[in-house]
């Protein structure tokens, strides 16, 4: 059997930091959903394919292929061959992902591929629903919150290090819109296991959050 880490929370949070160094230090796969929906958001937006079309997008899932491959511990998300590791990182693509992952369509063809990835290497997996739906025998699950205001300030210097122009402002307002609705969809929508631990690294550094996490592991393993 493998062993399985679920780490779910908003955007922003310091997931992915987090569980990537995490995933290092374990030596056990980090696994990125978020990637998935972004890269079937990706597919949408490249084939002009609206967000309230379910005809259409329920016509696209059976069309995309997406796999995940592991170099050195990096995660490369392809999208029909193609590897679009780089072009789902931008906050249009995070948007579409966040209105089109409603749909149990491309949830359930996600989810599958999240199960099997599970069930193949011991991993940590992040993402809104792993604790709740993907994963509820998962031997630790961590929820991780931030507070809005902290999240945007994250997401704000994450972008223009990477040299992309970004209004803080806009980016809170967007990740409010962003939490209401993954909270409050009707499918597998955003919320804490009753089984897991919740975190928040509002007062924390990147060190900090590993070392409460590696406690919060060592805890409950
Ligand atoms: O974590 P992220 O910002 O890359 O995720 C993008 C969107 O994908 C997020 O707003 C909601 C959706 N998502 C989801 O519904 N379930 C997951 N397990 C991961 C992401």
């Amino acid at each position: 059997m493998s062993f399985n880490i679920a780490i779910d929370g908003p955007a922003g949070a310091g997931k992915s930091t987090i569980a990537k160094q995490l995933a290092k230090s374990l030596g056990v796969i980090y696994v990125d959903t978020g990637a998935m929906y972004r890269a079937m958001a990706y597919y949408f937006i490249t084939n002009g394919i609206a967000p309230q079309d379910i005809e259409k997008i329920a016509e696209a899932c059976g069309q995309v292929d997406i796999t995940l491959t592991y170099e050195n511990g990096v995660q490369n998300v392809w999208l029909n061959g193609e590897n679009v590791s780089d072009k789902i990182r931008t906050e249009e693509v995070g948007k579409m992902a966040s209105a089109t992952s409603v749909y149990p369509v491309v949830r359930n063809k996600l989810v599958e591929l999240q199960q099997q990835l599970a069930k193949k290497a011991d991993v940590i997996m992040d993402g809104r629903d792993i604790g709740t739906v993907v994963l509820p025998d998962a031997d630790v699950k961590i929820y991780m919150t931030a507070s809005p205001a902290i999240r945007a300030k994250r997401r704000y210097d994450e972008l223009t290090a990477k040299g992309m122009e970004c209004d803080l402002e806009e980016i809170e307002k967007d990740i409010i819109e962003r939490d209401y609705r993954d909270m409050n969809r009707e499918n597998s929508p955003l919320k804490k296991a009753d089984d897991a631990v919740e975190l928040d690294t509002s007062d924390l550094d990147i060190d900090g959050v590993v070392k409460a996490m590696k406690e919060i592991i060592e805890r409950v393993k």
